[in-house]
Formats: C-alpha cells, sequence, structure tokens
C-alpha cells in the first residue's frame, strides 16, 4: 500500500466510523421512550412508597403513628409536586409500560386527574397535622380515589 491509499483507506475507515456514530445518535433520538417511561414508572414508585404505609395505618393493619403517617403525607404532597407530566410525551406507549393511548387523546384530562392529585395530597399533608382522624381518613381517602380515577381510565 503506497502513502496515498493508505490516506485514502484510513480515510474511509473515518467516515465509516462517523456514519455509525451518527446513526447511533439517531436511533437513540427518535428510538424509544425508554427513558420517560422509567422516569414515570419511578415517580409512581415515590407515590405508592408514601401511600401504602398511611393505607396501612388508616385500614389499622399497621398501629396509627402521627409522626409517620405525617411524614410520608409530607412526602406525597412532595413528590405529587415533581413534573410528572414531562414523563408523558406524545404518544409514548410503546415499550414496557402500561400507559395507554387514551392519555394522548384526552390530554386536558389527563392533567386534570393529575391536578387533583397534587390537591388532595397537599389539603392530606395539611390535615395530617391534626390530631381528628376522621378528617385525616377522609383526606386520605379522597388522595386514593385520584390514583384509582386516572388508573381506571389510563392505565392497563
Ligand atoms: C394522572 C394519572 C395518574 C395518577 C393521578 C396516578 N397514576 Fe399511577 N400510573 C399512571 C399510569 C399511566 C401508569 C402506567 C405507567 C407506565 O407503565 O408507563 C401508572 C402506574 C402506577 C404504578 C406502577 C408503576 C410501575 O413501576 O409500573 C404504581 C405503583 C402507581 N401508578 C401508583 C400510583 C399511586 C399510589 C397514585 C396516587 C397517589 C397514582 N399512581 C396516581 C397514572 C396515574
Amino acid at each position: 500500500m503506497n502513502k496515498k491509499t493508505r490516506k485514502l483507506t484510513s480515510l474511509g475507515f473515518g467516515l465509516l466510523a462517523a456514519l455509525a456514530l451518527s446513526s447511533q445518535a439517531r436511533a437513540d433520538e427518535v428510538g424509544s421512550f425508554d427513558r420517560e417511561i422509567e422516569y414515570r414508572q419511578s415517580v409512581m414508585t415515590l407515590y405508592n412508597w408514601n401511600m401504602k404505609p398511611m393505607g396501612a395505618m388508616i385500614k389499622g393493619k399497621r398501629p396509627f403513628d402521627a409522626a409517620v403517617f405525617a411524614r410520608h403525607a409530607k412526602d406525597l404532597s412532595a413528590v405529587a409536586g415533581l413534573d410528572l407530566l414531562s414523563g408523558f410525551p406524545e404518544d409514548s406507549e410503546d415499550g414496557e409500560t402500561d400507559a395507554l393511548a387514551d392519555i394522548w387523546l384526552d390530554f386536558d384530562d389527563f392533567q386534570q386527574k393529575y391536578a387533583d392529585l397534587q390537591e388532595a395530597s397537599r389539603a392530606l399533608n395539611q390535615v395530617a397535622a391534626s390530631s381528628d382522624q376522621a378528617e385525616i381518613k377522609a383526606a386520605f381517602g379522597k388522595v386514593g380515589k385520584t390514583c384509582k380515577a386516572c388508573h381506571k381510565a389510563y392505565k392497563n
């Protein structure tokens, strides 16, 4: 191989490598919504992490501990403040997900159901500091309803 051919050959390899890289970058861009799906499921995990122990206390499956309950109510209202909607880009219904395509047919309603959760969890956080068990129970029930309402409409 003379000098000129060597140069051309390495140029060719360089180009090939560049092409391979750019097609990889494209695949990452349009490919899938894996990261968004992981994010939204993680946010749901945080909701659940806080709802479960409160639910167990409400149902009497676990002794009522006002301080523990109040901490979960506070954390739930904090995680409900995370931007859930950025985990639901349009038409991200393919992949390892239980999200239904209906979400993007009526995104206003989906957003409203999310707003309902935020409002109910804020209210629960306020009430959790009180010692009125009936009020706490009612406020917790309202939060649970907002989870169920959204799952019923938009989750497999
Ligand atoms: C605005 C709609 C909405 C609200 C409100 C909502 N969820 Fe979800 N939830 C979903 C959707 C959609 C999925 C499916 C997500 C996916 O698989 O990509 C889901 C999935 C989940 C999952 C499964 C996560 C996983 O790892 O697959 C849990 C647990 C969960 N939600 C708990 C809750 C709890 C607890 C609440 C209330 C405090 C709640 N959700 C409120 C829409 C909602």
